[in-house]
């Protein structure tokens, strides 16, 4: 990659990181050409749709496609820049290792077609020391090429770690304004990185080394989990004294110097409920807060099934509706979520009476099935179940006034109705001892 040619750019893995980033790097220009191992995800792509939920992506992608500037495969091909946005997920050792070997298979792939000049850049949120790994394999398989940090003279490629640090529902937004960290292998490598980033992003982007950049990432989730954890106790607290906890923390932060966040059914998707962990991982004997704010964020799952389950027990011949399954607001993204375990499990336990209501999927998720739990909308949910179950704060939900819900016997796990009488229920022992 010289002078001021645009680059051509491959991006590996094409989710909900690594599409977005493509067609923001084919929107200013640049040639892009997209890799996902799901041949089902690469079709959709070359007619010019998208697979995903995502504000804005559809047209962006339509665009670029249109314009020849975003194509599509299942094989990676030369290119002068390689992003790679690939999963990294925990081993299935039960003991949240973290699993990369995703970004070394996507690397893998990148060696077969590297040349002089290319610059590689992992993006996966990964543990430290991934991108040096990454580095090795690369290195093992193409002993012709001189690599960063391994070599005396010039390297003939750079490797680079930049995290995203995007937010779902605003990923277009974020991506281009958002402050970047870029570590590279070596100082070389950052600066590489960093003159293609400038090509597409506004927000500052600071260079760093690759290993800083890594841990950077990870403690920026693990800081949300904590302080998320905080709030979840809070609220458990508040449930044990009878208090209402988003009253306590309105008034808490009214202090100049608190911030307290707020509590919600537990915490999902595939970062903030993973990342810590990456952390826990690496320094089991330092780690007791970060691992114990994991504890308490799972543990206010049960806690709300308890809580739930009670309420439906006292309404025994109450329909039920559970208002959302996913991880966040206004997302149709459903992993690792928490609203979507308490639904399952209510869904489980009370079968027919659970109508699950959820904007964003098209059909109840597998361990459904069976249950006899119905998917339905929220007006219908409004007509006919008398018990609510607010799981996931969408703006459809928060936007039922309280006329129509006010005879609702309702559980609010996140705070959106605050003029909603509470409903108040004790739980079952065996449920209290899980929640505790
Ligand atoms: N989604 C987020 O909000 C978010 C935010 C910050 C960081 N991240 C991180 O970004 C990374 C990607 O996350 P995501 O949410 O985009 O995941 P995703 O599951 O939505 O997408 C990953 C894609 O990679 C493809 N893939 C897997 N192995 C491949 C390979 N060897 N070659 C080509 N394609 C391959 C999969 O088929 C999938 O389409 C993860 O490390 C994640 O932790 C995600």
């Amino acid at each position: 990659m010289r002078g001021d040619t645009l680059p051509t750019v491959s991006v590996i893995g094409l989710g909900y990181i690594g599409l977005p980033t493509a067609a923001i790097i084919a929107r200013s220009g640049m040639r892009v050409h997209g890799v996902d191992v799901t041949q089902s995800v690469v079709d959709t792509i070359n007619r010019g749709e998208i697979h995903i939920e995502e504000v804005d992506l559809d047209g962006l992608v339509q665009g670029v496609v249109q314009r020849g500037l975003l194509t599509a495969s299942t094989e990676v091909t030369a290119a002068d820049v390689f992003v790679i946005a690939v999963p990294t997920p925990f081993a299935k050792d039960g003991k949240h290792t973290p699993d990369i070997s995703y970004v070394l298979e996507a690397a893998r792939n990148v060696a077969k077609v590297l040349k002089a000049g290319d610059v590689i850049i992992l993006e996966s949120t990964s543990p430290v020391g991934t991108t040096a790994q990454m580095r090795d394999m690369i290195a093992a398989e193409r002993p012709d090429l001189a690599m960063p940090g391994l070599t005396d003279g010039t390297p003939d490629v750079s490797i680079a770690y930049c995290p995203e640090r995007v937010l779902p529902g605003r990923i277009l937004e974020e991506l281009t304004n958002n402050d970047r960290s870029i570590g590279g292998i070596t100082p070389r490598c950052a600066r590489k990185a960093l003159a293609f980033y400038k090509r597409f992003v506004r927000g500052t982007c600071v260079t760093t080394d690759a290993a800083s950049a890594e841990m950077t990432k990870l403690v920026e989730n693990a800081y949300r989990d904590v302080n998320i954890a905080f709030a979840n106790e809070l609220s458990m607290v508040a449930d044990s004294m009878g208090l209402d906890v988003w009253e306590v923390i309105r008034l808490a932060n009214r202090h100049p110097r608190v911030n307290i966040l707020t509590p919600g059914p537990g915490v999902g998707g595939h970062c903030i409920a993973v990342d810590p962990w990456f952390i826990v991982s690496a320094s089991p004997e330092h780690t007791p807060l970060i691992r114990t704010a994991r504890g308490v964020n799972d543990g206010k799952i049960h806690h709300v099934i308890a809580q739930a389950s009670a309420l439906v027990e006292a309404n025994p011949n109450a329909k039920v509706a559970c208002l959302g399954l996913a991880f966040k607001a206004n997302i149709d993204d459903f992993r690792e979520s928490p609203a979507r375990l308490v639904a399952a499990t209510l869904a489980r336990r009370y079968g027919t009476r659970i109508h699950v209501v959820e904007p964003y999927a098209a059909e109840l998720p597998r361990e459904f099935e069976g249950t006899g739990a119905v998917r339905t909308d929220i007006d219908t949910a409004l007509e006919e179940c008398e018990v609510m179950i607010v799981l996931v704060d969408h703006d459809i939900f928060k936007s039922v006034p309280l006329a129509e819900r006010a005879d609702k016997q309702v559980y609010d796990t996140r705070g959106i109705w605050p003029d909603q009488p509470r409903a108040v229920v004790e739980p079952a022992l065996e449920d209290q001892r899980k929640a505790g």
